[in-house]
C-alpha cells in the first residue's frame, strides 16, 4: 500500500467518528494533530472527506488558530515564553542566544535535521520561573518547564538538544549539573 495511502487510512481511522452533521471540526483538527504532530495536507483531504467540507475549508478553519501547525515538529521543541514577566527577566536575549545556537534566523524554524525547532509559547502561570520556555517532544508527549534560565544556560541547553542529547541530559548540561539530578536547580 503506497505510504500517501496508508497515512490516510490510519487518518480515517482515527476520525470515524465524526460525521458532517454532528462534526466538530475543531474537535477533529485536535484529535488529527495530537496524533501526528500536525495537519498534513493528506489528513486535511481526509477530514475533508469525512465532515463534507473542502480541503480548503478545513486549512482555512485550522490556519485560523496559533496551535495547529502545518509542518512535521522538530524531535524537540523549545517553546519559548513571550509573556510579560518573562520579558522582564531578559526572554529576548534568552530567544535569541538560542536561535544564534541552532543557526536559526527567526522563531518558527528548525535545524536542518529536524532534531530543535523553536516556537512561541505565551504565558500559562508559571511566572516565578520567568524567563522560562518548555521543552516538548511530541513523540513521547513529554512537556517539561524549565525556568530560571539565563543566556548562558540557554545556550548550554540548546547546544546539548542540536547536538543529539535528550531532554533530561541537556538540562544538566544547562544548569552544569551531574546527571545524577544533584547541582544547581531549575524550574
Ligand atoms: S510571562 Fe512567562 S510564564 Fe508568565
Amino acid at each position: 500500500m503506497p505510504l500517501e495511502t496508508e497515512s490516510k487510512a490510519r487518518v480515517r481511522a482515527l476520525i470515524s467518528e465524526f460525521r458532517p452533521e454532528n462534526g466538530d471540526l475543531l474537535a477533529t483538527l485536535h484529535k488529527v494533530q495530537h496524533e501526528f504532530g500536525y495537519l498534513s495536507r493528506e489528513a486535511m483531504e481526509v477530514i475533508g472527506e469525512q465532515l463534507d467540507l473542502f480541503p480548503a475549508h478545513v486549512y482555512g478553519a485550522a490556519s485560523f488558530y496559533e496551535e495547529f501547525r502545518f509542518e512535521p515538529p522538530a524531535h524537540t521543541n523549545i517553546r519559548w515564553c513571550s509573556g510579560p514577566a518573562c520579558r522582564l527577566r531578559n526572554s529576548n536575549g534568552i530567544r535569541d542566544a538560542m536561535l544564534a545556537t541552532l543557526g536559526l534566523d527567526e522563531i518558527h524554524e528548525q535545524t536542518e535535521d529536524g532534531r530543535v525547532g523553536v516556537i512561541n509559547g505565551q504565558c500559562n502561570g508559571c511566572c516565578e520561573l520567568a524567563p522560562m520556555v518548555w521543552l516538548e517532544q511530541h513523540e513521547t508527549h513529554t512537556v517539561r518547564p524549565v525556568g530560571n534560565l539565563t543566556a548562558a544556560s540557554a545556550i548550554r541547553m540548546a547546544r546539548a538538544l542540536r547536538d543529539g542529547t535528550e531532554i533530561e541530559g541537556a538540562l544538566d548540561a544547562a544548569f552544569e549539573r551531574t546527571p545524577s539530578g544533584s547541582g544547581v536547580s531549575n524550574g
